[in-house]
């Protein structure tokens, strides 16, 4: 996905621009640009390949003036990062600059028509087409008002299209205007005084603004210095509802930590009280989720839960598996939401959808959500960011409220994830068969994980040694049983994703049938073995391992000390129930990824060929 940022106002639009890119960097970081429109005759385009720095640098050689201006940071779909490829694009008046986050899924053909009519194209991407049509259609309006044909012109250029966009559009000669557009792509509008701004997400705008419109799909918007507008593709007014963003500026900054995703994993005693916050009732021993929009009796007559996300989102929902059949003896199945959107799942009529996302932007938990609403099955959603798609067409849900995640690697929302499943768990189980003992004890054992979690970040400095000693290995297992066995799955991605260490992840007893191949001296295994019921077979896996010569760092409870005598490392988490052990379990595999790419000296918050939330396909 990409990211785009919008302003038009008093202010000169390349400094508020460049710093709105730097917010959304980590959208995408392939190329940047922007191009930026003044009063009397200015227009002029600056872009560049790689970070945002480099084209920093090229606005501060060349000084480009303008009071409005679009800009984009790319992740590329079509074409390579190449300075041609970068947005804005231009039509052959070279009067019309545009920028898009989504695919053009018809843009092969639509390239083709265009050529064939007299086109000059300068990028290989899909979002080319999208600009040499606006063009177009800009010439050959009729309306009589430059905004008019320039709206006009989007209108029609976007009902040529098959795919997705979030798109901002000025043409010269419609100057003090810029005209939005959003379908699949995330569009806000920011709110000024005497000024008004474009993203793909709020963490560019609150800065200057908290005052938001999140746009829908088909929304077409217009925004001025001093008002906007927005209308429906049928050029009826439509419904604009002023949201207020629940977080600040220095929240979406790193503050003293070098990178987000350090930032984020010490955010986690907190970002796990604000998920649990007003949300355990010990008068009634239970959860209260009030977004779920179901009765009691509704709640009462689910018979099946069907969960589905995607990276670390999928692995969220495999603990929610285990944890919801267990509390609530509910069968539950989990599914990689890319897989659930093309299987033909049978499902009844109390059957319920649970789609997990973080970004609530993720096309294919989006695909997973539509489909599932497509056979009338209720789908709800376990969301981060407030008001994004997957939140909005949900038929209710739960926001897990661990405030902007900004390190493409998830961390803090993976426990804000589990927690929220942990609360569906115990809703769920006192409906059926938890008496208010047992739903009392998990409110207590809840409320003690962020001091927990505490506790194990003041390991971070032997995580970090840890790390340092492994940090050129030629790969690395995890292995986890029952509920650890998402937490091994999660901890290999965040390992692969940032370090470029391959790592994969497996149920500890799955090392005899195959896996054990690959153990050597130069490949650590990483055995989350915490004090439970199959503590003694993961002690026999770490036996076999170490028997073959194989490095193995253990994650335990403290006291389980036997581990230090056939382990290279042991990092010790405090006791807790075992459904609770997941969100102990990750901490330290997620300081272990961490401080294994530092060493690696790897761009922790911006990894190669990733992006925070994939919006395309
Ligand atoms: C996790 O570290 C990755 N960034 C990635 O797997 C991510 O979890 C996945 O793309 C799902 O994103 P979402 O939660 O925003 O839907």
């Amino acid at each position: 996905m990409c990211g785009i940022v919008g302003y038009i106002g008093k202010r000169q639009a390349s400094p508020i621009l460049l710093d709105g890119l730097r917010r959304l960097e980590y959208r995408g970081y392939d190329s940047a640009g922007m191009a930026l429109m003044g009063a009397g005759d200015e227009f002029q385009i600056v872009k560049r390949a790689g970070r945002i720095e480099n084209l920093r640098q090229a606005v501060n050689e060349i000084s480009p003036r303008g009071d409005a201006g679009i800009s984009h940071t790319r992740w590329a779909t079509h074409g390579a990062p190449t300075d041609a490829n970068a947005h804005p694009h231009c039509d052959d008046s070279g009067k019309l600059a545009l920028v898009h986050n989504g695919v053009i899924e018809n843009y092969q053909s639509l390239r083709d028509q265009l050529i064939a009519q007299g086109e000059t194209f300068a990028s290989e991407t899909d979002t080319e087409v999208l600009s040499h049509l606006v063009g177009r259609y800009f010439e050959k309006s009729t309306e009589p008002d430059g905004e008019q044909r320039l709206v006009h012109a989007v209108k029609t250029a976007i009902s040529k299209v098959k795919g997705t966009y979030g798109i901002a559009v000025m043409h010269k000669e419609v100057p003090g205007v810029i005209v939005g557009a959003r379908l699949g792509s995330p569009l806000v509008v920011g709110l000024g005084e005497g000024e008004h701004f474009l993203a793909s997400d709020v963490s560019a705008l609150v800065a200057h603004t908290r005052d938001v419109v999140y746009l829908n799909d088909y929304d077409i918007v217009t925004i001025h210095p001093d008002s906007y507008s927005v209308q429906s593709h049928e050029g009826q007014p439509a419904e604009v509802k002023v949201s207020r963003v629940d977080f600040t500026e220095s929240d979406a900054e790193k503050g003293d930590f070098e990178h987000f995703m350090l930032k984020e994993i010490f955010e986690q005693p907190i970002s796990l009280q604000n998920a649990l916050r007003g949300r355990l009732s010990r008068d009634e021993c239970t959860a209260i989720l009030g977004g779920l929009n179901m009765t009691q009796q509704e709640l009462r007559q689910v018979d099946r839960i069907i969960l589905s996300g995607c990276g670390t989102a999928f692995h969220a929902a495999m603990v929610g598996e285990y944890l919801i059949e267990s509390m609530a003896r509910i069968p539950t199945e989990v599914e990689i939401a890319s897989e659930f959107r093309y299987r033909n799942v049978p499902t009844g009529k109390n059957t319920l959808q649970f789609v997990l996302s973080q970004s609530g932007e993720t096309i294919d938990t989006l695909a997973a959500l539509r489909e599932a609403k497509r056979k009338g099955i209720r789908c709800l959603g376990v969301v981060n960011n407030v008001a994004s798609t997957i939140a909005r067409e949900s038929d209710g849900g739960v926001y897990i409220h661990a405030g902007p995640e900004i390190g493409v690697a998830a961390t803090k929302t993976f426990t804000s994830q589990v927690a929220v499943i942990t609360l569906l768990g115990l809703l769920f189980g006192r409906i059926h068969h938890l008496s208010s003992v047992d739903g009392l004890e998990m409110i207590d054992e809840l409320e003690a994980i962020p001091d927990k979690i505490s506790a194990i970040l003041h390991q971070t400095e032997r995580i970090r040694e840890i790390a340092e000693k492994h940090a050129h290995a030629d790969g690395m297992l995890f292995m986890g049983r029952q509920l650890n066995y998402p937490v091994a799955l999660e901890g290999a991605l965040k390992m692969k994703e940032i370090s470029y260490i391959y790592a994969s992840g497996h149920p500890s007893a799955e090392l005899k049938h195959g896996v054990i191949a690959l153990v050597k001296p130069e490949l650590p295994s990483v055995f989350i073995a915490p004090d439970d019921a199959v503590f003694d077979k993961n002690v026999s896996n770490i036996e076999e391992v170490r028997a073959r010569k194989g490095p193995v760092i253990a994650v335990t409870t403290e006291g389980r000390t036997e581990l230090e005598r056939i382990t290279d490392d042991v990092i010790y988490i405090p006791d807790c129930p075992t459904y609770l052990q997941p969100l102990l379990t990750v901490i330290p595999l997620q300081l272990l990824s961490y401080y294994t790419a530092v060493a690696r000296g790897c761009d922790v918050d911006k990894p190669r060929n990733l992006a925070k939330s994939v919006t395309v396909e």
